[in-house]
């Protein structure tokens, strides 16, 4: 099959393209142009992005060109859309009301393990292995929804440093503790070796059947099989999801036993509206594409390398590593489908924090550093705490205030006038009013989820999921395969036998490489 486009031509070359970057560049913020789409519950305000109708009809005919509509519908029908793997990416069938019967059956044997545990009262302790897709999802959502503490206490391992897993399970009675490892491939180092000292640990214990205690989650059941891992206890999902969009699948299973079963009908439900958003919605009202559109002109007319990510909200602090993933994962490609580079830049640079901290940690940057960076501003308009007027009134004002100061900035002459009237000399006004102006005129979204439940988190996840999709329909590459990870991955393993004794020095080594592993391997 040839997935090429019809164009072979480059990107920069083509006329839409042409006509794109030309209203883009001459396409002003205007501080007083209102847009909030709606969307799946969430309100999504575009306003403080380049706007103006010569870009909007040059968007229409860019998506044409790069057969957007034909696109979304192979994504959203599960065909192949992972042309480098020859596999369909189809986590929203995960999401569908009534999904095909392997999915439901997978859900209804989820959902009846985790009740069965919750009316046993068993595992006050998980302890979930897992890494990238495999873990991000998990964090968030628990983190999202058990802030103010779960009865069963949920500890997540990752890292290949055993500082992770013996942390993991310090302290743990190991009679009340479940092991759920949970891995796509299940083959990924990481994974595996901390599964086998979790395994140990129990074993160490005493305890008689260990695999008993066990759950694994992964597209790869015989591999778990293999491993030990009980056919009842082995939750599965398939090739055709991503590990960065596998949170729809039995991946959840943590979520579940440490927040509830209905957390994830709530997060489907809200996914699935987005779904239907994105397939339907026109252009123009369409807020993946309207976020993934004011993306490529950030990155690849303008040039911004880098997008931050402010949540203002405590509980979505790993937003931050999850979008991470999500977008540079995914993103982070230079070839096109024809097999030519990119000529123009691709996924930027995902960073940020929760706000306020992040505020006091690098928003300076933001608001006068020589490079600044659009800003996705997140916020819930209610809390879910009782403190409205002392907490989170203030937390709603400085999410506006940071957004405003980045768009309208401070001119010299008002930035004069407080120096004047905070009585500083003349001269010494107008060399102070220089280093307090701000030029503004930086873009940003602000995403604003009625309140942080299942559903909107759901949506929010979705909504990101589709404009990284939608950029990448632009940009003309795959955003779901992850090649130079896996390269990275060969290469370890290699210098892994080589430090171990079990391989000779690779003659093919640099020559600073060589000189560590000649170190390292004593
Ligand atoms: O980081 C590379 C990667 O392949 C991710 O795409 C994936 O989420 C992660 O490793 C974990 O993979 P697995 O779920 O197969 O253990």
């Amino acid at each position: 099959m040839n997935y090429s486009y019809p164009e072979a031509s480059r990107l920069s070359n083509l006329e839409s393209w042409q006509h794109f970057a030309q209203a883009a560049k001459a396409a002003p913020i205007d501080s007083q142009r209102l847009c909030v789409l709606k969307a799946a519950g969430l309100l999504v305000d575009i306003s403080a992005q380049r706007a103006s109708e010569p870009l909007a009809q040059a968007t229409e005919t860019l998506l044409q060109a790069r057969q957007f509509e034909a696109w979304r519908e192979r994504l959203l029908t599960g065909q192949v859309v992972n042309v480098t793997e020859d596999r369909a990416a189809w986590h929203t069938a995960l999401r569908a009301p009534a999904p095909v019967h392997e999915v439901a059956s997978e859900q209804q044997r989820m959902m009846d393990f985790v009740r069965l545990a919750d009316a046993e009262r068993k595992w006050r302790n998980v302890v979930h292995i897992g890494i990238g897709g495999s873990d991000w999802g998990v964090r968030l959502t628990v983190a999202a929804f058990g802030y103010a503490g779960t009865w069963r206490q949920v500890r997540f391992v990752s890292n290949i440093d055993s500082h992770a897993i013996e942390s993991g399970l310090a302290g743990l009675d190991p009679n009340e503790t479940l092991i759920v490892v949970s891995s796509k491939s299940f083959t990924t180092t990481e994974t595996m070796q901390n599964a086998q000292r979790a395994l140990e640990w129990l074993k160490g214990a005493g305890i008689q059947k260990p695999y008993n205690q066990v759950v694994a989650i992964t597209a790869n059941p015989q591999a778990a099989r293999e491993w030990g891992a009980l056919a009842s206890h082995t939750f599965v999902f398939w090739e055709w999801v991503g590990g960065r969009f596998s949170i729809w699948s039995s991946v959840a299973l943590t979520t579940a036993l440490a927040v509830g079963i209905e957390t994830l009908a709530g997060m489907l439900a809200g996914a699935h509206a987005m779904d239907e958003h994105f397939a339907t919605a026109p252009v123009g009202e369409n807020a993946p594409v309207q976020l993934a559109v004011s993306g490529v002109v950030n990155r690849s007319v303008l040039g911004y390398g880098s997008l931050n990510i402010a949540p203002y909200d405590f509980r979505l602090g790993y937003l931050v590593p999850y979008l991470q993933q999500l977008e540079m994962e995914s993103l982070g490609k230079s070839v096109d489908l024809n097999g030519n580079a990119v000529d123009v830049p691709t996924g930027p640079v995902v960073w940020g924090m929760a706000g306020t901290d992040a505020q006091h940690t690098f928003f300076q940057w933001l608001h006068q550093g020589s490079d600044g960076a659009p800003v996705d501003f997140v916020v819930c308009q209610e809390a879910s705490h009782g403190w409205r007027e002392a907490h989170h009134t203030h937390l709603l004002a400085n999410c506006l205030a940071q957004r405003q100061a980045m768009l309208t900035g401070k001119s010299y002459e008002q930035a004069l006038q407080e120096c004047r009237a905070e009585g500083h000399a003349e001269e010494h006004a107008q060399w102070l009013a220089k280093h307090r102006m701000h030029t503004g005129g930086r873009s940003s979204n602000l995403i604003v989820l009625p309140r942080l439940s299942p559903y909107t988190l759901g949506a929010l996840l979705a909504l990101y999921e589709h404009k990284v999709f939608t950029q990448a329909v632009i940009w003309g590459i795959n955003p779901f395969d992850q090649w130079g990870v896996e390269y990275g991955k060969v290469l370890a393993k290699g210098i892994t036998q080589e430090l171990k004794g079990q391989a000779p020095l690779n003659g093919g080594h640099d020559a600073s490489t060589r000189y560590w592993v000649e170190v390292f391997r004593g």
